[in-house]
């Protein structure tokens, strides 16, 4: 583990950044190109380490990828062209990939087993294996099929009518996945809207889904196509530049590209409730995704309550909102996120934890956190936990400070950014 000494007290940002291609977007591309026939082309890949799990694990289910400079092919024969891995499946630190890959593996008639790092063994799976398990699938793990190493045996399945416990997309899209491939009609009702990018996958690949309100409804044994995908940028990765703009004196910065699927731009929702000078430009909807251009300048912030059904549309954001509540005017309250517990660290704890160290001033509550504004952050030694969404936080919030700031285990933030600090130095310039 290495620790970097990290830009502070930064004066103003300015510039424009073009923001690398969104990440569940990305996997989903390699995953339906390898169910599909044919040959289908993507281009603005993200090159983190996640998304490269989910390579790994098909081509070891023996679908052909080739991969040049962020564009990739993939060559897919269908559900049917997937083989029995020699090796195990192993994910990483990726949470989307194990349980979309779940999915697909519930209805494939061979063996496999799925590990990850030491983050993905603390994560739920029980949450995919009861559905997968009820549609026909075989599966076991450690403590009774809750954890990593997970080993699988797909069978033939019937579709399922699903309550999801929990609003995740993970959960729904693996649900998805296997009933692409089940003998029937399956539905999923969702407490709560989540990410729908599978939903418009499926439609992207040529094949029918319908949503009515909460209720999503898929049929099986449809034969999807290969497709031409363009990934736009990740709102989840501008979401730090965003807010590093709103809170660094004199900045201005635009961003390019950004995906702006409604089911993921509550961060926006939320930054313009909070006050903050950001504006949306050249917005484009006639993509399966659509996307645009983003403008964000230093802001006069206030508190705010963040909560209910917005909480999936912006729950990987919720580590870089707490720091900006930091910097509002008045008290803002995150509630009803119990599902950052579970993520790739336990985001109340480590956001809490890491953000006290710098001398912000929140606390954790059983469902979110409380954070008290404008507090001058200073300086200390910080950690990423790795977790990638904790590192850039961190970095973001020591352009502010007035010390120095060193961050322990920095190269967790490749997951998701491999060009984060490149960035930041350019706009910092
Ligand atoms: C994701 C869904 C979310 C999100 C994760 C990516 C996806 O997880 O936190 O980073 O690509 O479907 P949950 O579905 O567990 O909420």
């Amino acid at each position: 583990m290495t620790s970097l000494k990290l830009k502070t007290n930064i004066n103003r940002l300015f510039g424009e950044l073009t923001i690398p291609g969104d990440k569940s977007i990305s996997h989903r591309s390699v995953m339906f190109g390898s169910i599909a026939y044919g040959e289908t082309r993507v281009t603005n890949f993200l090159p983190g380490d996640d998304c490269y799990s989910t390579i790994s694990c098909f081509r070891k289910l023996g679908v052909t990828i080739e991969e040049d400079d962020n564009e990739l092919r993939i060559y897919g024969n269908g559900f049917e062209g997937l083989i029995e891995p020699d090796e195990v499946l192993d994910v990483g630190n990726s949470g989307t990939t194990i349980r979309l890959l779940m999915g697909i593996l519930a209805g494939r008639p061979f063996f496999s087993t799925v590990v990850g790092d030491d983050s993905i063994g603390k994560r739920p799976m029980t949450r995919v294996t009861v559905p997968l398990t009820n549609m026909g699938a075989k599966m076991d793990g450690r403590k009774n099929g809750a954890y990593t190493p997970i080993s699988l045996r797909g069978k033939r399945l019937t579709p399922i009518n699903y309550q999801l416990p929990v609003a995740s997309a993970q959960v729904k899209s693996a649900i998805l996945l296997a009933g692409l491939q089940a003998d029937g009609v399956s539905t999923i009702h969702e407490p709560a809207e989540t990410r729908d990018h599978t939903e418009r996958m499926i439609r992207k690949f040529g094949g029918e889904i319908t949503r009515d309100n909460q209720l999503i409804t898929v049929k099986g044994g449809q034969k999807l196509n290969a497709a031409t995908i363009h990934v736009p940028g990740d709102i989840s990765s501008a979401a730090f530049f965003l807010v590093a703009g709103a809170i660094v004196p004199n900045s201005e910065i635009v961003l390019k590209n950004v995906g702006l699927n409604p089911t993921r731009t509550g961060i926006i929702e939320v930054m313009k409730k909070m006050g903050a000078d950001l504006q949306i430009v050249q917005k484009d909807d006639s993509s399966f995704e659509p996307f645009g251009d983003l403008i964000i300048k230093t802001s006069a912030l206030k508190g705010t309550v963040v909560e209910g059904d917005l909480i999936p549309k912006l729950i990987d954001e919720i580590p870089i909102i707490a720091l900006l509540a930091t910097q509002a005017e008045g008290k803002t309250i995150i509630k009803n996120a119990e599902e950052l517990k579970v993520k790739e660290t336990n985001r109340i704890d480590t956001v809490v934890k890491e953000l006290s160290k710098l001398g912000a001033s929140i606390e954790a509550t059983d469902d979110g956190m409380i954070i008290q504004g404008q507090s001058q952050l200073k300086g200390g030694t910080v950690s990423s936990h790795g977790d990638h969404r904790i590192g850039m936080m961190l970095a973001i919030a020591a352009l502010l400070c007035d010390e120095e700031v060193i961050l322990e285990n920095p190269e967790a933030i490749s997951v998701s950014y491999p060009n984060f600090f490149k960035h930041i130095n350019y706009l910092a310039k």
